[in-house]
C-alpha cells in the first residue's frame, strides 16, 4: 500500500458515514460509485505505482453540483481528491487513503467556440483528443498535444500545466488558457472564465490554479485560445551519431526552418530498443545512438517541403545526421510520431519504472543520463533518456524487474542534487503530486515554499483538497 511504502500518516479527516452517502446520492442520483470493483481503476495511478483505498467516487455534471459537494465536504471535514483522466505520472491523481474521488468524467460539454478568435470554452472533463476532433473540421487545433490525449481531460491538463509535444510552437498553458472557472474548497464559485486576449485588471488569479494539481480548487471550466490548424505538416525522423550532433542539428534547424519549426524531440537508442522490443514498432532509419523527430507546421506545403529538403540535404551532407526519413501524409506521420509518443508505454512493459522529468540547460541535458548509466550500472535494467529537447526538458527513466528500495536510494536524492547544481527544475511538466513533493526545495527557495503554504491555508483552511500532495506540510519540512 502507498501509505506503507511512503510512510505517510492519515490526517484527522472525517470518515464517510451513511448520512454522507445519503446526501451525495440525493444530490447525484445514480452517480455515486461505491462498488469496490468499479472503484479499483480510480484508486490506482496510470503507472500502477501508487494505490489509495477510497470507497466513494462522485460524478457531478455541473459546476453547481461540484460547489454543493465541496461545501458539504468542507463543513464535514471530508477530504477530496479531484480526478480527471487519471493519466498523471506523479501519483497526484489518486487518493492516498480514503479521500473521496471527485471525477470530471461526466463534465464533458463544450460550452462555446468562437470561429473568429478561436476561443473555446468547455467543461473541465472534456477529453483532449475529443476537443481536437471537434476543432479540426472547423480549421482549428488544441494548442497542446500529448501521448495521453485519448484519456486526459483538459481540466487535468490545466491542473498539471501539462507541456507536451506542441509547447515549442504554441507555448505553455499559462499563455493559451485565457480564463478558468474554479470551485474553491468552501464551495464558492470563482468565475474567471474570461475570453479576452488582454486583461490587466488586478492579479491574474487563474495562474494560481494552473499547475496547482487540485490542491487549491477544482477546475470546472476552461477558456482556451486555439490556433488555426496548419495546412501543411511535415515530419523528419533523423539518426544522429552523438548528443553533440543532436544539439548542432537543433541549432541548424532553428536557423534553416525558422518559423515553421513546431517540434524538436529526441530519444536515445535505449528508447528505440524498448519500442521495438515491447511494442513491435520498426526503426525506419539506420541504428544510431540518438534519434530526433522534427515537425514543421505551416500554411504552404510547397514552401515548407522545400525548406525541409534543403535542411535535410545540409545536415546529411555534413556529419550531423547519418540517416533520415520524411513524412508528409497522415499514416506515415502517425507511425513516426508513435516511435516517440509510445516510449512511456514501452517503459511500463519493461518493468518497474523510476521516472524523472527534468529541465536543464540544453547542453547539459544528456550528461545526466550518461552519469546515471555509470552510477547504476547493473543495478538497473535500463537507463534511458528522451524528451522535449526544444524546451530543455529531459525525461530520464530507469527500469528494473521489481521495486527495490536500494535502487531508489541510489537514484534519489542524487538526481535532484545533480539538477539543482545547474539550477534546473526537478519537475519540468509532470508536477510534484504525491511522489515528488518532498523534493520541491531542490528547485524553489524556502521563501517561495512558505508563500505557497500560505496560499494553501488561505484558499483551503481545512486542507481538504488533495491532501498529502504537491507541498510538504510545515511539519514534514
Ligand atoms: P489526472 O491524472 O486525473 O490528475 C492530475 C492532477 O490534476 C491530480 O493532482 C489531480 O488531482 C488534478 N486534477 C485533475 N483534474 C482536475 C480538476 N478538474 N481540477 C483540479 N485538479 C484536477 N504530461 C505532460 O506535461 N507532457 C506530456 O507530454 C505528457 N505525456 C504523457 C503521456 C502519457 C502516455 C501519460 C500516461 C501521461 C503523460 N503526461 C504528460 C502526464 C500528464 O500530467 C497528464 O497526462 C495530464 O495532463 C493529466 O490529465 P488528467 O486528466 O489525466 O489528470
Ligand atoms: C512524454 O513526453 O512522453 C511524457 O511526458 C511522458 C513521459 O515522460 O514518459
Ligand atoms: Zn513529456
Amino acid at each position: 500500500l502507498t501509505c506503507e511504502r511512503y510512510r505517510v500518516e492519515r490526517l484527522p479527516f472525517a470518515r464517510i458515514s451513511d448520512s454522507d452517502l445519503t446526501f451525495f446520492e440525493h444530490l447525484l442520483p445514480g452517480r455515486v460509485i461505491t462498488d469496490a470493483e468499479e472503484l479499483k481503476p480510480f484508486n490506482v495511478d496510470w503507472l500502477k505505482s501508487v494505490r489509495g483505498c477510497s470507497t466513494v467516487l462522485l460524478k457531478p455534471r455541473t459546476t453547481m453540483e461540484v460547489s454543493q459537494i465541496l461545501k458539504y465536504c468542507n463543513e464535514k471535514n471530508l477530504a477530496v481528491n479531484p480526478q480527471g483522466g487519471n493519466t498523471g505520472l506523479v501519483g497526484g491523481s489518486v487518493p492516498v487513503f480514503d479521500e473521496i474521488i471527485l471525477s470530471t468524467g461526466l463534465m464533458n460539454q463544450i460550452i462555446s467556440f468562437d470561429h473568429i478568435s478561436g476561443i473555446l470554452i468547455c467543461q473541465a472533463g472534456c477529453i483532449l483528443e475529443n476537443l481536437n476532433q471537434y476543432l479540426e473540421p472547423k480549421g482549428f487545433v488544441m494548442p497542446l498535444d500529448l501521448g495521453a490525449k485519448g484519456s486526459c481531460h483538459i481540466g487535468g491538463n490545466v491542473a498539471t500545466n501539462a507541456g507536451g509535444l506542441r509547447l515549442l510552437r504554441y507555448g505553455s498553458l499559462r499563455g493559451t488558457v485565457l480564463g478558468l472557472e474554479v470551485v474553491l474548497a468552501d464551495g464558492s464559485i470563482l468565475n474567471c472564465l474570461a475570453s479576452l486576449r488582454k486583461d490587466n485588471t488586478g492579479y491574474d488569479l487563474k495562474q494560481l490554479f494552473i499547475g496547482s494539481e487540485g490542491t487549491l480548487g477544482m477546475v470546472t471550466a476552461v477558456s482556451i485560445l486555439c490556433p488555426r490548424k496548419p495546412n501543411a505538416v511535415n515530419l523528419a525522423f533523423l539518426a544522429c551519431p552523438s548528443f553533440s550532433q543532436v544539439l548542432r542539428t537543433f541549432i541548424t534547424c532553428k536557423d534553416m526552418l525558422g518559423e515553421i519549426l513546431s517540434a524538436y524531440e529526441f530519444m536515445d537508442d535505449g528508447c528505440m530498443k524498448l519500442v521495438e522490443r515491447h511494442l513491435k514498432l520498426t526503426n525506419p532509419v539506420t541504428e544510431s545512438p540518438f534519434y530526433v523527430l522534427i515537425e514543421t507546421s505551416g500554411s504552404n506545403s510547397t514552401h515548407d517541403e522545400e525548406k525541409l529538403s534543403h535542411f535535410l540535404e545540409h545536415v546529411m551532407g555534413s556529419d550531423l545526421v547519418v540517416d533520415g526519413t520524411l513524412a508528409s501524409e497522415g499514416k506515415k506521420i502517425k507511425a513516426l510520431w508513435a516511435l516517440r509518443e509510445r516510449i512511456t508505454e514501452a517503459l511500463t512493459c519493461d518493468g518497474v519504472v523510476y521516472k524523472y522529468d527534468i529541465s536543464l540547460p540544453v547542453e547539459k541535458l544528456y550528461d545526466l543520463v550518461t552519469d546515471m548509466k555509470v552510477r547504476l550500472d547493473t543495478a538497473a535494467k535500463n537507463v534511458v533518456g528522451y524528451g522535449h529537447l526544444g524546451d530543455g526538458n529531459l525525461h530520464l527513466n530507469v527500469t528494473a524487474e521489481s521495486y527495490s528500495h536500494s535502487l531508489l536510494d541510489a537514484i534519489e536524492p542524487y538526481v535532484y542534487e545533480w539538477v539543482s547544481q545547474y539550477y534546473g527544475s526537478i519537475s519540468a511538466e509532470h508536477g510534484l503530486g504525491f511522489k515528488k513533493k518532498h523534493y520541491i526545495h531542490y528547485s524553489k527557495p524556502k521563501e517561495a515554499i512558505l508563500l505557497m503554504q500560505q496560499f494553501k491555508v488561505m484558499l483551503d483552511p481545512k486542507g481538504i483538497l488533495n491532501p498529502y500532495k504537491t507541498l510538504p506540510s510545515k511539519a514534514e519540512q
